[in-house]
């Protein structure tokens, strides 16, 4: 019951001695251990994806792209899935508010999660666990774990990513095939589409519209959009093999 002596650190102290922590982590001869860099505010990523414990319970088929679009300036990210001879893409956008949209050609599906996108620093700002060296698809990698959440590789020689793998029971496995620091997406490709945004009653009601008449609309639009989110890849991809 003897009453504290010394006031609780201050916020900004214990933030300091966290980070001497973090810059005196060192390996057996002593050398300081590697920390990982912190992603770009905005880029491009093609992912090869493969869901390695994949089974019929699972949700989807186990192998796809993924374009990964992340713009934390703007706090929000979105991922382009295709499936394997799939012709129709999945789109989920996050945004910071905790709102996803999960949609394709004809389906959507509105989602809330508790935290907002990933910050840049999410890896790199503390409670990564260096895991040594290894060479994935050939390349020598930095390799770290966090939480017992995912194992992530990044190039030794640059920093840039690699891969990362989820230690969920789906077995979740990402390859970067493809890194653009920077590549943005046009705001008109992160609008969900109409079919997310089913109009009720009344709206009907006012309108005048059937309900034919709006799900053909919505298609309509939904068609132009993937169109144009196509044509703007081909564009991304086409600039990014000048670089
Ligand atoms: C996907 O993962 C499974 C399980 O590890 C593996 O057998 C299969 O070869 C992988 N497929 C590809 C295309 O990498
Ligand atoms: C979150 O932001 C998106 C995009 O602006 C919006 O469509 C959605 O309704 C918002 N969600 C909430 C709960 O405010
Ligand atoms: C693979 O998935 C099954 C469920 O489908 C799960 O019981 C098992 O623990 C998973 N294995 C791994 C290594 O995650």
């Amino acid at each position: 019951m003897a009453p504290t002596r010394c006031p609780p650190p201050p916020l900004l102290l214990l933030l300091l001695l966290f980070a001497a922590a973090a810059t005196v982590a060192e390996d057996a001869s002593g050398l300081p251990l590697p920390s990982p860099t912190p992603w770009p505010e905005r880029f491009h990523a093609v992912l090869f994806t493969n869901l390695t414990n994949y089974s019929s319970a699972s949700t989807g088929p186990p192998l796809r792209i993924t374009d990964l679009y992340y713009d934390w300036p703007r706090r929000r990210n979105l991922n382009l899935v295709r499936h394997q001879l799939s012709a129709d893409p999945l789109y989920d956008v996050e945004w910071n508010n905790g709102t996803a949209f999960y949609f394709d050609s004809s389906t959507c599906r509105v989602v809330r999660f508790p935290v907002g996108v990933l910050p840049p620093w999410w890896l790199s700002g503390g409670g990564a666990e260096y895991a040594g060296r290894a060479v994935s698809g050939g390349i020598d990698c930095h390799v770290w774990g966090k939480a017992g959440l995912i194992v992530y590789y990044e190039e030794a020689a640059t920093g840039r990513p690699v891969r990362w793998d989820f230690l969920d029971d789906d077995g979740i496995k990402q390859y970067v095939i493809r890194f653009e620091p920077g590549v943005a997406l046009e705001d008109a490709q992160w609008q969900a589409p109409a079919h997310c945004f089913p109009p009720d009653d009344d709206d009907d009601a006012e309108q005048g519209k059937g309900n034919d008449d709006v799900a053909s609309s919505s298609k309509e639009e939904v068609g132009v959009a993937m169109l144009e989110a196509a044509r703007l890849l081909r564009k991304l991809a086409g600039a990014a093999a000048t670089f």
